[in-house]
């Protein structure tokens, strides 16, 4: 099978090196992908929304599934666009349709999904230009800090946690005054909760679902967990709160409940479904949903699929996913990202990264490299995610952290506490 993955980042090399193993595939390409992917197939100089691009490589080189990595094309209708084109309808691809990829594109839309079918989330209210008064009422009810959302995609940075309630009536005007352009036109207000939270991840073929390792990042820039969110500075898996009784609670209030709506409101979804979750108490409640795996912890849970991946997805395209088995490592996988220096702020790239070669027991994933004249340069904040295999989760980070050492490029930053709260 000849497959084409669409993205470039630290998870879609971690899904290609999975991939790759497979016995069933013939060819791999990447689009765009990186210096990474580039090892284990063949990287196409595409934009991820250029879909008549992506249609050109897909009937130029006998594709015959698409695997789609980032939310971005899933929202803006990749599956719709392949559906509804008389050459592409035949080709799968791995990822919802536009309407179902609205769980992860509106905060909006995935709050009535949950509160339609029952799923334990945040109370929260729903706020436009025409009904802000109403907003600020609900503001004023809440207990601080106060949770704002911009409704649609922001590139992770549409959500605001506010202490001051002045503050937060400002900040409620100033989204909907276009602070992050139409994606907060509607702003979804929410009762901030407090636990500790945690990934998991379902694939599924709109029937059956399977899930996938549990995983947890560690989202802030500093250590402590302080200073500016991030795609993510590192992952561990398998996250010690989340038990087999929490995992149970997991699937039985808040897995089965969403696959089941997802078929009493006709929405197909093929693909993976991401679950933010946060541990509140003894209780799991969905922080939010997005419409894919999530980076970087992709780089831990391929770690530990045992099973074939391309044997999964061709389950998912054919409807048979209850039929196909899922093993898993039991070992500790863990991945530390290196970043550029100033990121999630402004940073430079073009940076010459020095060390791959020395690299022993870790998983180097690229993220934000690209190969020039013989150097592997840094190009973009996040750069190489070093993922490692232990016993346990000490274990597994002396490993990369010690390799994270190794890999250089100037200004490179790491967290060095990475799994420190569990
Ligand atoms: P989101 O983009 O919805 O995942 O939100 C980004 C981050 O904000 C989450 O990972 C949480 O750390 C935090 N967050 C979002 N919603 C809430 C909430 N209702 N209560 C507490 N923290 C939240
Ligand atoms: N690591 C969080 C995400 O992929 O959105």
């Amino acid at each position: 099978m000849n497959i084409l993955l669409i993205g470039s980042g630290g998870r879609e090399h971690a899904l290609a090196w999975k991939m790759a193993q497979s016995p069933k595939l013939t060819q791999l390409f990447i689009a765009p992908g990186n210096a990474g992917t580039s090892a284990v197939g063949q990287n196409i100089d595409i934009n991820v929304s250029d879909f008549n691009a992506i249609k050109k490589v897909v009937l130029g080189n006998g594709v015959n599934l698409v695997v789609v990595g980032p939310e971005a094309p899933l929202v803006n209708g990749i599956v719709d666009f392949f559906e509804k084109d008389e050459e592409l309808k035949h080709i799968p691809v791995i990822g919802p349709n536009k309407t179902a990829a609205q769980l992860e594109g509106s905060k909006d839309f995935s709050k009535k999904f949950m509160v339609k079918h029952g799923i334990p989330t945040a109370r929260y209210f729903s706020v436009s230009k025409e009904n802000i008064d109403e907003g600020i009422e609900f503001l004023e009810k809440l207990n601080p800090p106060y949770v704002l959302k911009a409704d649609g995609l922001a590139a992770g940075k549409g959500v605001l946690i506010i202490d001051n309630l002045k503050e937060a009536i400002a900040e409620l005007n100033n989204m909907l005054d276009g602070k992050f352009g139409k994606a907060s036109d509607i702003v979804v207000i929410e009762e901030f909760l407090s636990g500790i939270e945690c990934s998991v991840f379902v694939i599924t073929d709109g029937e059956s679902y399977k899930i996938l390792p549990e995983a947890k990042d560690y989202k802030r820039i500093g250590e402590g967990d302080t200073g500016l969110n991030t795609g993510g500075m590192g992952a561990v898996s398998p996250v010690s709160f989340a038990d087999e009784i929490f995992m149970q609670k997991v699937e039985d209030k808040i897995i089965k409940p969403t696959i089941n709506g997802l078929q009493k409101d006709g929405i197909i979804y093929k693909g993976f479904i991401f679950f933010g979750l946060i541990k509140v108490g003894e209780e799991p409640f969905v922080i939010e949903y997005n419409a894919r795996m999530g980076d970087p912890e992709a780089e831990v849970v391929m770690l530990r699929l045992k099973s074939d991946l391309v044997e999964l997805l061709e389950g998912v395209v054919d409807g048979n996913l209850s039929e196909k088995s899922m093993e898993f490592d039991s070992r500790t996988a863990v991945t530390v990202m290196l970043v550029s220096g100033g990121y999630p702020s402004r940073y430079e790239k073009g940076k010459v990264i020095t060390g791959l070669d020395k690299i022993e027991n870790s998983i180097v994933f690229h993220a934000g490299t690209k190969a020039q004249n013989g150097e592997i340069l840094t190009n973009g904040g996040r750069v190489i995610a070093v993922s490692s295999y232990g016993k346990n989760k000490d274990e597994a980070l002396a490993v990369s952290f010690k390799n994270a050492e190794l890999i250089d490029f100037e200004g490179k930053y790491f967290r060095r506490d990475i799994g420190f709260d569990m």
